[in-house]
């Protein structure tokens, strides 16, 4: 989207009612795209959404000389490894800075290569989002790390080791950064205190059709036995369920009434019971969920993010604007990032009464207390928003920021929607469809 189309005027007020479809999870599908690199023929991967992120891996894995060939419309993807080569530094530092996927393909390059080159990383501001469990666990498969300007260089002296490892917070990205690397090394390898979202379930079978050992025990340890080859897999992405969560909340705060085909109840359990506490209204069938505000008065709730199976803090942003509408004191409590109501500032300047605390509440204490983090927030309601002009920070705050302009009386400007497609498939489409009004430049 160039900078013309950069900008939306939102006439909000209007409830959005209609049906629209997500595709595949954009957490999962980066990172099977990447999985592609480990094997010895040609995968493919299906219900693929057409999202910037998409488009970043594909751009990256080129530069190594994999061919993607990709049918946007089916939504599938062709991944062939059978040439990868060493990509040249500056090109990946031109393709990077926009994701943060490239830290994942370590691992796979290091089976390849024996060594691989990750760029500054970008990613959304939502906290300082370090990556040092990812390099620590390089080290300990016996990667040899070298920090340079612009961008960490990576070794393996010799085949990767398996290990055992624990870590010291449940990362998605550090358990994935792991699953990618340990598949390939040799001997067997623990992971305790692993993330076990769906996605990463996911991720666990497509390697698993790729040839890998893996077993996930109940006390969320992982272990997988290193094998020596694998294969290309064939696989159908699960559903997005930050996106079906994001057009749920949609539906509340703009007191509407949306289907999300391609919706599926199993990886939305904890968002349901929590919708459904609010207030909302869902119904479940074979095609998808519909989500829709019954009328009346919203309720308020006492709301905690966590690793899954607890409730996501990629669903909290769009969540919170609907909790603007509900009676009383709701309470969010992020546990997840330090950071994640910067965008919060915008819905204050639309008429939503949100404070923004240092301290834990809510519930139990967590790794941000007592560390000057705001990361937990008091939602006072129902407040009416108000139409304004607003920049998008990131792209969940981003969407929220969207939602909030949606449900609004009155015409927004809404600034920065670019960074919106870098997870939210054709969105000013479905907009259309669930019969949002809005211009743009
Ligand atoms: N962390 C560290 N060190 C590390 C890695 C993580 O301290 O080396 C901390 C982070 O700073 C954060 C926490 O661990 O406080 C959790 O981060 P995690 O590694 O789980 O997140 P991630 O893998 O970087 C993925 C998603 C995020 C999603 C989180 C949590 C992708 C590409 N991104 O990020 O999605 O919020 O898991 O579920 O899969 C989004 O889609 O908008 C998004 C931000």
């Amino acid at each position: 989207m160039d900078a013309m189309t950069d900008l939306l005027y939102v006439h909000g007020g209007t409830p959005l009612q209609g049906e629209i479809t997500v595709r595949g999870a954009k957490n999962f599908v980066s990172k099977a795209m990447v999985a592609s690199l480990l094997g010895e023929t040609p995968s493919e991967l299906r219900n693929v959404p057409q999202i910037r992120d998409v488009g970043v891996v594909t751009g990256l894995l080129e530069l190594h000389g994999v061919r993607v060939d990709a049918d946007a419309e089916a939504g599938t993807l062709r991944l062939d490894p059978t040439d990868v080569e060493s990509a040249h530094v500056a090109d990946i530092d031109a393709h990077a800075g926009s994701s943060r996927i490239p830290i994942l393909f370590c691992g796979p390059l290091l089976h390849r290569l024996g060594e691989a080159f990750i760029p500054d990383l970008g990613g959304c501001r939502i906290g300082d989002r370090p990556i040092n469990y990812h390099l620590d666990i390089l080290r300990q498969f016996g990667a040899v790390v070298d920090k340079r300007a612009g961008g960490i260089h990576i070794r393996a002296p010799r085949r990767l080791q398996g290990t055992k490892i624990a870590l010291p917070y449940p990362s998605v990205g550090a358990t994935e950064q792991l699953l990618l690397t340990a598949v390939r090394a040799e001997g067997i390898t623990e992971l305790a205190n692993a993330a076990i979202e769906p996605e990463i379930m996911d991720l666990i079978n497509v390697l698993q059709k790729m040839g890998a050992i893996i077993s996930v025990d109940t006390d969320r340890v992982i272990r997988i036995e290193g094998v020596d080859r694998l294969v290309g897999y064939q696989h159908t992405a699960l559903a997005d369920r930050i996106e079906a969560a994001s057009w749920a909340s949609a539906a509340l705060a703009t007191g509407g009434d949306i289907v999300v085909r391609g919706a599926t109840q199993p990886e939305m359990t904890t968002f349901l019971n929590t919708f459904r506490k609010v207030g909302g209204e869902f119904a479940i069938d074979d095609e998808g969920i519909r989500f829709s505000h019954p009328g009346g008065e919203l309720r308020s709730i006492v709301l905690e993010t966590d690793v899954h199976p607890g409730f996501m803090t990629d669903w909290q942003q769009p969540l919170v604007v609907a909790l603007t509408q509900a009676t009383g004191l709701s309470i969010v409590h992020e546990t997840v990032y330090e950071n994640r109501f910067g965008f919060t500032d915008a819905l204050r300047g639309m008429g939503a009464t949100i404070q923004v605390y240092k301290e834990c509440l809510g519930g139990r204490p967590c790794r941000f207390g007592q560390r000057n983090f705001s990361h937990s927030a008091v939602i006072s309601g129902p407040t009416p928003l108000a139409a304004a002009d607003i920049e998008v920070p990131d792209l969940r705050g981003g969407f929220s920021h969207l939602i909030a302009a949606l449900a609004a009386k009155g015409t927004s400007q809404v600034r920065g929607i670019s960074l919106i497609d870098r997870g939210y498939e054709r969105f000013t489409e479905k907009l259309v469809a669930l019969g949002a009004e809005f211009d743009r430049d």
